[in-house]
């Protein structure tokens, strides 16, 4: 299975650019905010974000040329995509990203916040500039979703009667709607017809549903150093994933541990390992793989290029994370 450098390669030098420009565009804010920025930044992200805005935007180009606007509109993704991260480990306490230090423990929280602000203000910023309504309407929303994500999820913290779809509207919030929305963005650049946007659209939705299952996975399997960040985190904090809401069918006894919020000795490590006993962990893997195909699926109408090629393996790589 290929890595996501490898199939990202059609937009490799756009993605080098990409993070040149970032560093110049935070470059003109506060330093401490912009060191704050700069280590994200500079620290291993996947950009798979920018990447697919960026390969649907040549798939889209006839000439295979990439605008200036459609370049503009994969950074202001990452800057979004970024904030999001800086307040998301705020908020989880969380110690370690792309392997560095959160930037609240590098730095410290009211940085952090202040950072996270910085980015969400830039990225609005140079968003009105792209001087196109709906595309503004698109990103705009993005960012409401996003903060709706975080709030829907501190509300259900160690809500054993939350239902399945709770736990999808949360996860489109957070994670499916800035790939959804950038990428039917990418389509509005190019001026495409209503019904192409919708399958841009929903092949972002499909494919963000998927991440967020295989890293809600990963958070069981993985290990601190594989994944960047530490694992085992969401039971420990009352988020109740895909792994969890399957295992809670299976095995009643969770249910009290988690609603204790784990308050007695070996309690979490109890929890973990129903979870990780039950079939929990491949259904989840099931669910993953039938977002990935519609995601697929939705994609199939882009004229051959190898941007396309790219895209339509996409779905396959967010399963093979799992592997
Ligand atoms: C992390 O996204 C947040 C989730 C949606 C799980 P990525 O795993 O794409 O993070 P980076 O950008 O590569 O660090
Ligand atoms: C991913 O949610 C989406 C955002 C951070 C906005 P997670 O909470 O699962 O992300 P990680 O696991 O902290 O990367
Ligand atoms: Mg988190
Ligand atoms: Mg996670």
């Amino acid at each position: 299975m290929a890595t996501v450098a490898e199939l990202l390669q059609p937009v490799e030098a756009d993605l080098e650019a990409l993070l040149s420009d970032l560093r110049s565009l935070i470059g003109a804010g506060h330093p401490i905010l912009q060191a704050a920025a700069e280590h994200l930044f500079s620290a291993g992200g996947k950009r798979l974000r920018p990447g697919i805005v960026l390969l649907i935007s040549r798939a889209l180009s006839p000439d295979g040329e990439l605008s200036s606007r459609h370049r503009r509109l994969a950074e202001i993704t990452e800057m979004i995509h970024t904030a999001s991260l800086v307040h998301d480990d705020v908020v989880d306490e969380a110690s370690t990203r792309r392997g560095v230090d959160t930037v609240h423990s590098r730095f410290n929280h009211r940085v952090a916040v202040l950072a996270g602000d910085f980015l969400f203000a830039q990225a609005s910023w140079h968003l009105a500039n792209l001087d196109d309504l709906e595309v503004v309407k698109l990103l705009s929303r993005v960012i409401m979703d996003l903060a709706d994500g975080e709030v829907r999820q501190g509300l259900f913290r160690y809500d054993t009667g939350q239902s399945f779809e709770t736990y999808l509207e949360k996860s489109y919030c957070k994670t499916a709607s800035l790939i959804a929305n950038s990428a039917r963005a990418a389509g509005v650049l190019s001026g495409l017809p209503s019904s192409q946007l919708d399958g841009l659209y929903r092949f972002g939705r499909q494919l963000g549903l998927a991440f967020q299952v295989v890293d809600d996975i990963l958070d069981f399997t993985g290990s601190d150093q594989q994944l960047g960040k530490p694992a085992a985190s969401d039971l420990a904090s009352g988020y109740l994933t895909a792994p969890a809401l399957y295992a809670l069918e299976e095995r009643p006894s969770l249910a009290g541990l988690i609603e204790r919020e784990f308050s007695e000795a070996g309690d979490l490590a109890q929890a973990l390992d129903l979870v990780r006993g039950s079939s929990a962990i491949q259904r989840s893997r099931t669910l993953a793989e039938s977002f990935a195909n519609e995601a697929r699926d939705a994609l199939t109408w882009l004229p051959p290029s190898d941007s396309r090629s790219a895209l339509l393996e996409l779905p396959e790589f967010v399963l093979s994370r799992l592997y």
